[in-house]
């Protein structure tokens, strides 16, 4: 059923999943994370073997993917399940970031999942995080952000998080990954990342979480979307 929907695209690393996640807590309505459905089926398909240029192996894939959400967890945010098994970590690496980039230019796998997504609708409402969810998915939605900042300063983000859980990185490979996965996303033929005619445009460059969050629950006001 339909309700009111407010889409947040942009491209990786500009803080949309966690921007989304507060609006969405603050409003009480659902959250869609549409990249952990291409991150889980790159997963999936690297499992099973299936090349990424297999268009008509992965469309099956998508289309039977066994992906579920469970409840937020402080530290891993929002759980991922493949088939009721835990993937909320394995699905957030460069490998598994890159291959989501990869299946999600195919385009039998973009229409497979397009009806999974708008099933996320909730009367109570939805925030939905992606790339096409203003253009493509959500086209009727009330409000629609394009999330942005520069990739220099979303190298610097991913650097400091990898670094703060131990882990080592190199802030130019990580600008080069980000910049290649950027092209990827935009050039490709089907729902590429672009703003919608209609989104507002925000620069996250040298703006806080908070700030990000409270210039959209604004907007979300202006727009009658929140009680
Ligand atoms: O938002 P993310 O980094 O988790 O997304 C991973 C990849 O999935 C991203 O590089 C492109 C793809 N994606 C997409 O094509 N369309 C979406 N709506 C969301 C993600």
């Amino acid at each position: 059923m339909s309700g009111a929907v407010i889409t947040i695209d942009g491209p990786g690393g500009a803080g949309k999943g966690t921007v989304s996640l507060a609006v969405a807590h603050q409003l009480g309505w659902d959250y869609l994370d549409s990249g952990a459905l291409y991150r889980v089926l790159g997963l999936s398909a690297s499992r099973k073997g299936i090349a990424f240029d297999d268009e008509p192996a992965l469309a099956a894939e998508a289309a039977q993917l066994g992906v579920s959400f469970g409840a937020d967890d402080p530290n891993l945010g929002v759980r991922v399940l493949l088939n009721g098994a835990e993937v909320t970590q394995d699905i957030r690496t460069e490998t598994a970031g890159k291959a989501a980039s990869q299946v999600a230019a195919v385009p039998a796998v973009r229409s497979a999942l397009l009806q999974r997504q708008r099933d996320f609708e909730q009367p109570s409402g939805l925030v939905a995080d992606g790339r096409d969810m203003g253009t493509t998915v959500f086209p009727d939605a009330g409000l629609k952000i394009f999330l942005t900042a520069s990739a220099e300063e979303r190298a610097k983000r991913r650097y400091k998080q990898l670094i703060a859980k131990g882990d080592d990185a190199n802030i130019r490979a990580l600008q080069q990954e980000i910049e290649a996965r950027d092209r990827m996303d935009s050039e490709r033929s089907v729902s590429p990342l672009r703003p919608a005619e209609n989104a507002v445009m925000l620069d996250s460059t040298s703006m806080s979480i908070d700030e990000v969050v409270s210039a959209v629950l604004a907007l979300a006001t202006e727009r009658g979307l929140s009680v």
